[in-house]
């Protein structure tokens, strides 16, 4: 039987490549520069990363998740503390997120620690968010099983139309991962990429290039 395999996207790699002197020293100054091209371009969708936890055994598991917040104190996102992500991250701290920026053929890897944001950083966030949003985060537990849908999607719905605020659950709240690891990807025509590498060295970050 003959194989078939998915076809090659027929990209172009439209942009220039970043080389190790031209990339900025500071690799979160880098990430910015590339975060908000992507961000105008895409009309606010930039934002939109990969999430890979592991468990006790080192077994992994990936979801996508929204990047609300990057600063030198992390990379912050908010979920259900008692989700599949949530007890991966109480029993391995340690995390890695991908961008991927096809427009411009770019891809961002971050590795590094974990670790919950702040009471206030999370309640903060939540009271910001759409009054629907509230009350789903408060009534489910994300990633346990759902025996009963309808019951659960009145159990929202009560809780939307009553008048009180919804306050923030205690299950619910930030995480931000501050980085030990950066990679910036930049296609390139012929598969000969670009790959820079931040690592920390003496205080600082050490740029290196990858081979494709
Ligand atoms: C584009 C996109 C953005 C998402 N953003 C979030 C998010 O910010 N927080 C979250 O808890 N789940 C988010 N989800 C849902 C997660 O992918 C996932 O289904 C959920 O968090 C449960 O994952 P877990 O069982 O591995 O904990 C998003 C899904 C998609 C497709």
């Amino acid at each position: 039987m003959t194989e078939s395999y998915i076809p090659r996207a027929n990209y172009d790699f439209p942009d220039q490549p970043i080389n190790s002197d031209q990339a900025h020293p500071d690799p979160l100054e880098q990430f910015r520069i590339w975060f908000e091209k992507e961000s105008i371009e895409a009309d606010g969708d930039g934002n939109r990363m990969a999430l890979a936890t592991a468990d006790r055994s080192g077994s992994p598991s990936l979801r996508m998740v929204l990047l609300k917040q990057y600063t030198s104190n992390g990379f912050l996102f908010f979920t259900d503390y008692r989700s599949r992500k949530g007890i991966e991250l109480d029993q391995n701290p340690h995390a890695a997120l991908l961008f991927y920026w096809e427009r411009r053929q770019r891809q961002v890897r971050i590795e590094g620690r974990v670790e919950k944001v702040s009471r206030e950083v999370s309640e903060d966030y939540f009271s910001r968010r759409p009054r629907a949003s509230q009350a789903g985060a408060t009534t489910s537990h994300q990633s346990a099983p759902l025996p009963d849908r309808s019951r659960f999607e009145q159990q929202v719905e009560t809780l939307v139309g009553q008048g009180d605020p919804i306050d923030c659950p205690e299950h619910w709240g930030g995480y931000r991962l501050v980085a030990d690891r950066y990679e910036f990807w930049q296609g390139q025509p012929g598969r000969i990429h670009r790959r820079i590498l931040y690592q920390p060295e003496g205080g600082d970050w050490h740029r290196s290039e990858l081979q494709p």
